[in-house]
């Protein structure tokens, strides 16, 4: 047996993981793997791939990135796309597919799998918004890294008596802002999920300083649209630069860049805007993501192995569970109310 392996979308710390653990129990079964190179960009006309080895998927945990390359190409944008993705598929005597992808990534997979073609994905994506998982792939690296940065721009708020606004990813869900924010000591965590106005922001920040506190954490999610800040803080602000899969890049609205200066000239504290960017894809995985982007990865591999298609391994009560590929691209998964409330009580 055959098993292309690709990972799409934006990287994430332990898709090399992944990579590993998909290899090594084809290894392991007897199966060649061919690593298709930059996501679905590599099986498009006469495709961009190559086997992989034992020696060329070892030393590759502790790695960030993904030594596949990644992409955002879609081939659903043509029409007869995933015909065309398949039948080269075939014809490279490719028996079936891991695709390691977020929702983007997933949705072609899963139009494949619709098509006849044996697919199987592994949920990836730092944003966690993908339904019924309890695990994407880079999500923990990416909070860790935000509870990093927000310990750190503890000394400079606390020492100059500031108020640091501090930008993070998730499109158009808050699971890296509530999780990092809340864990990190946050003052205040403003998420796509629940609006919030610049006044209410001025407010707490008066509060606080009422009570005597001396400096302020804000975090802001890239995709928070706040009334107030309109045109620079708007998606309308963005518009026109969407990517294959029609996302605008959302980080280009500039939300924390205008919300530091809202709140400098609204309230005269003293405000630093930090975006943390690219930074909270970057690096090495934590254990968590090698831990269960190796369980996934072996899963995967399995589960082609058994005949099985159009499904997807995932974290479910703590455990490997199998459920189709549709259910957790059904919907975006966002915040709970709960959740979000719980930063009440630190603010
Ligand atoms: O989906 C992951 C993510 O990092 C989002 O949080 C962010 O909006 C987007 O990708 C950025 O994409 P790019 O790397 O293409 O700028």
């Amino acid at each position: 047996m055959r098993i292309g392996v690709l990972t799409g979308g934006g990287d994430a710390p332990g898709l090399n993981a992944a990579i590993r653990a998909v290899a090594r129990r084809g290894f392991e079964k007897g199966f060649q793997i061919t690593g298709i190179k930059n996501g679905w960009a590599g099986v498009l006309d006469d495709g961009d791939m190559e086997d992989l080895t034992p020696a060329s998927v070892s030393g590759i945990l502790p790695l960030g990135g993904t030594m596949l390359g990644t992409s955002r190409t879609n081939p659903m944008k043509e029409k007869g796309g995933t015909d065309a993705v398949v039948k080269l598929l075939r014809r490279r005597r490719i028996d079936g597919l891991v695709a390691i992808g977020g929702d983007d990534t997933l949705s072609v997979a899963a139009a494949m799998a619709d098509s006849g073609y044996p697919v199987v994905g592994v949920p990836k994506t730092i944003d966690n918004d993908l339904s019924v998982t309890e695990f994407c792939i880079g999500f923990d690296t990416a909070v860790g890294i935000v509870v990093e940065s927000l310990d750190r721009l503890h000394t400079t708020a606390a020492s100059h008596h500031r108020v640091m606004v501090v930008e993070v990813m998730g499109r158009d869900t808050g699971w890296v802002g509530i999780v990092g924010g809340l864990a990190g000591g946050a003052d205040m965590i403003v998420i796509p999920e629940f609006s919030v106005d610049l006044e209410a922001v001025v407010d707490h920040l008066t509060r606080r300083r009422a009570q005597g506190k001396q400096f302020s954490i804000i975090v802001v999610c890239e995709g928070v649209k706040m009334p107030a800040l309109q045109p620079a803080g708007s998606v309308a602000a963005v518009e026109g630069k969407r990517d294959a899969f029609g996302h605008v890049q959302l980080a280009k609205q500039g939300i924390g860049e205008t919300l530091s200066s809202r709140i400098e000239e609204a309230t005269g504290l003293e405000t630093r805007i930090t975006v943390l960017g690219h930074l909270q894809r970057g690096g090495s995985p934590s254990a968590v993501d090698r831990l269960w982007s190796t369980r996934l990865g072996v899963a995967a591999t399995d589960l082609l192995a058994d005949g099985k298609a159009g499904v997807i391994p995932i974290r479910k009560n703590g455990e490997v569970a199998v459920v189709p590929l549709r259910e957790v691209i059904a919907e975006t998964r966002r915040v709970p109310r709960d959740l979000y409330e719980l930063q009440q009580v630190f603010g």
